[in-house]
């Protein structure tokens, strides 16, 4: 099969392009990120945002925290009260600025998914009082330049949840009263059908307050109405799939079938960077793999350099051609222009069963093996005399080729440049002359986390979070107590007194995760007295996380305010498997500081250990709800502080 397909500007120039991004948040996933040591965590950081080396995203999209699971965990907020702000928690301007200090031309988007409590003025509903969260947000901007000299480009409404058409308005007048007119607002963020582009036709308030329609896992399509609204289009969250050879086919195949079949000018990939746990839900659904700190290891997945096949032969701004489209044996081309003379042509000839996303359902189709010509027109025609090459091979071919250069393609006298292509490729064509496989030495193998672990809190991280912990619900922070004399000066403490305006159905407790599915023992003070919970647990075996925290099954030892101690198989505490040692009378004498020990050995049998003394002891029956295998975790029974201290996993 051999066609031609003519590449020019014959008829005007098609679509601004805006962009290739990713998404750090939506929740928690580059949470392990920060506490990679040097060189690595650099040469990460470089892979994923550094010009003409490696995915050089053009897009950096973060969760506006709200202390709320958002997926993988929760994310602190800058507003933990209408009175609170604070802009130093979590990490996401720490890599806000990582991504700057290497593009300085890297759009900056930000969402919320949770909100903190109080913004629900006593209800779960954001818009409860839409001047009170519009305010919120905007001091979410206003603080990322005060505290950060971070300029954001973008902000939405809600991820995923209902929109408000009052609240965009709102929204939108807070953002100018604040001077911040240039801060584009995307909406609705989730909606595949985009309810809100008929919204957006028949309200010309709301259309002048909307910047961008965002739409989740278009499938490539763009409805109608959408298309008539004359807006850009994104797909402001997509990808979402297991991040080996088929979903960098998905990639490949959404980021120029989005711009062909659903005239969408950026797509960004949730997620930016697998820096959670394994064992947490969508695991490796990213652009990159970092989940190892303790190891140094990172996986350039094969995504990451599909993403250059675009980034490093284009920039935001650039201008699509109308002449983009399907080739004839299937598969997509699209190609842009600087309008300076510069032109990139980006091909890819996915086949169904190595391109499938994670949603929605692919319809079939065929690809075949295929020839084509590109002819060059308008002000392309005699101006361009060859076209650099670069070439990936994906797909089950034994042959893989990843982002190479493949020398340069000659454009013949009549405008015309001949090239094979083989089926599940990537192929650019560009005059761009400056794009490279960026590389450094091979990183340290992958190993388990590593035991005895401990931490006693007292080493700053640079982060308000200590390292490894993996907050699922609430949020867990650095405490300093300068007038303390007993040795817990600096510790660990959750400080979520209301639980958030969710996201996910997140559990009435809080908790916070950490390290191998396979830790046994687990040894730390906690201390409740002198706090606002009702009482806390320290946990193992703690079999899930993400959305599902809830129903999360495990081996959960408690200490009550009320005197009471237990041993239950669940986190909501409704499966009570003891309660009470017999010489503790149902009461344990509460300390300030209370040291306690939970440990279950091969034969299955657990014993928890409280100031040195045995509290109670318990053998797993053979037909259990209690999981073989989970998370080591700390939590408290409610919204409320709790601090804890002298955390160490001992040898199994
Ligand atoms: C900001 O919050 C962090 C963590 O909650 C805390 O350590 C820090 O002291 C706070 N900063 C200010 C200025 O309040
Ligand atoms: C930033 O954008 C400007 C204007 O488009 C461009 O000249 C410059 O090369 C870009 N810088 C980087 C690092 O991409
Ligand atoms: C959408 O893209 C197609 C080609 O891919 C083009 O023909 C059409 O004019 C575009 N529509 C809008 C509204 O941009
Ligand atoms: C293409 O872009 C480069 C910068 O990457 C610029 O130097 C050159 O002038 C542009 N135009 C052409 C026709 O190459
Ligand atoms: C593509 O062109 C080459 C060279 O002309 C030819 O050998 C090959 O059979 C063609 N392949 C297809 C699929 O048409
Ligand atoms: C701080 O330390 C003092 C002295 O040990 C103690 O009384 C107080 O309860 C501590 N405060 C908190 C919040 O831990
Ligand atoms: C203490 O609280 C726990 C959990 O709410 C409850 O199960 C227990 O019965 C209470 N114990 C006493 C002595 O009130
Ligand atoms: C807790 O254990 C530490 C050592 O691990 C010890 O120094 C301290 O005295 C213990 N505290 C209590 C209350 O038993």
């Amino acid at each position: 099969l051999s066609s031609s397909y003519k590449i020019g500007d014959v008829n005007g120039l098609g679509r601004t392009f805006d962009g290739i991004g990713g998404l750090s948040g939506g929740g928690a996933t580059s949470r392990l990120l920060m506490n990679y040591a040097e060189p690595y965590r650099s040469q990460i950081l470089d892979y994923l945002f550094k010009p003409n080396f490696g995915a050089a995203l053009q897009i950096l999209k973060v969760e506006i925290g709200g202390d709320g699971q958002s997926t993988e965990g929760t994310e602190a907020t800058h507003m933990r009260s209408e009175s609170d702000e604070n802009y130093s928690r979590g990490y996401e301007w720490w890599l806000m600025k990582e991504a700057k200090s290497r593009n300085p031309n890297i759009t900056l988007v930000g969402l919320p998914w949770a909100f903190p409590g109080w913004i629900g003025q006593g209800t779960v509903w954001p818009y409860q009082n839409r001047d009170i969260t519009a305010k919120y947000v905007t001091n979410w901007v206003l603080g990322a330049k005060a505290h950060h000299n971070l300029v954001i480009d973008y902000v939405g409404i809600w991820n995923e949840r209902p929109f408000d058409v009052e609240y965009i308005k709102i929204l939108r007048n807070t953002l100018n009263s604040a001077g911040l007119n240039h801060v584009q607002i995307i909406a609705d963020d989730g909606d595949v059908y985009s309810s809100i582009s008929s919204d957006i036709m028949h309200d010309q308030k709301l259309d002048e307050a909307v910047g961008v329609i965002g739409t989740h896992y278009p499938g490539t399509i763009s409805s109608k109405t959408t298309k008539e609204t004359g807006k850009p289009i994104w797909a402001s969250e997509d990808y979402s799939t297991y991040s080996d050879v088929i979903g960098a086919g998905c990639w490949a195949r959404i980021l120029n079938q989005n711009l062909v079949n659903g005239n969408m000018t950026a797509t960004i990939a949730w997620n930016l960077i697998t820096s959670y746990y394994d064992d947490l839900p969508y695991n490796r659904c990213s652009i990159m793999t970092a989940n190892s700190p303790w190891s140094g290891n990172y996986i350039l997945n094969d995504p990451l350099w599909v993403t250059s096949h675009t980034t490093q032969f284009t920039q935001p701004g650039w201008k699509y051609l109308q002449t983009v489209g399907h080739l004839t044996g299937g598969g997509s081309y699209v190609a842009l222009t600087d309008q300076k003379g510069n032109l990139t042509i980006v091909i890819e000839t996915m086949s169904h069963d190595q391109s499938v996303c994670i949603r929605p359902p692919l319809p079939e189709y065929s690809v075949q093996d295929q020839n084509a010509t590109f002819i060059l027109e308008g002000s392309f025609k005699g101006k361009v005399s060859k076209l650099n090459m670069w070439f990936t091979q994906l797909g089950q071919s034994s042959k893989r080729d990843v982002f190479v250069h493949k020398g340069q393609v000659a454009v013949d006298k009549n405008g015309q440049a001949l090239i094979h292509l083989p089926i599940d490729c990537v192929i650019t064509l560009s005059t761009i002359t400056s794009a490279i496989k960026g590389s450094y030495p091979t990183p340290p193998a992958s190993t388990v986390f590593p035991i005895p672990y401990s931490d006693n809190f007292n080493n700053p991280t640079g982060f308000s979070e200590p390292f490894n912990f993996a907050d699922q619900a609430g949020s867990y922070e650095f405490y300093h107590n300068a007038s303390s004399k007993d040795g817990h000066e600096s510790t660990f403490r959750q400080v979520v007194k209301q639980r958030p305006v969710t996201w996910c159905s997140d559990p009435d407790q809080t908790i916070t995760v950490i390290g191998n599915y396979q830790w046994k023992t687990i040894s730390v003070s906690v201390s409740i007295k002198s706090e606002s919970t009702y009482g806390a647990f320290v946990a193992i075996r703690v079999d899930k996380g993400g959305c599902d925290a809830r129903e999360a099954n495990g081996l959960y030892f408690w200490l009550m305010k009320n005197g009471s101690i237990m041993l239950t198989s669940d986190l909501t505490a409704t499966s009570v498997l003891k309660q009470c040692y017999f010489y503790w009378k149902c009461f344990y004498n509460e300390l300030d500081w209370n040291n306690v020990t939970l440990s279950v050995n091969q034969h299955n049998q657990v014993s928890a250990y409280l100031n040195g003394k045995l509290a109670l002891e318990y053998t797993i029956p053979d037909k259990s709800d209690v999981p073989n295998n989970g998370f080591v975790a700390l939590g408290t029974a409610n919204y409320g502080t709790a601090q804890f201290d002298d955390f160490s996993i001992k040898e199994n």
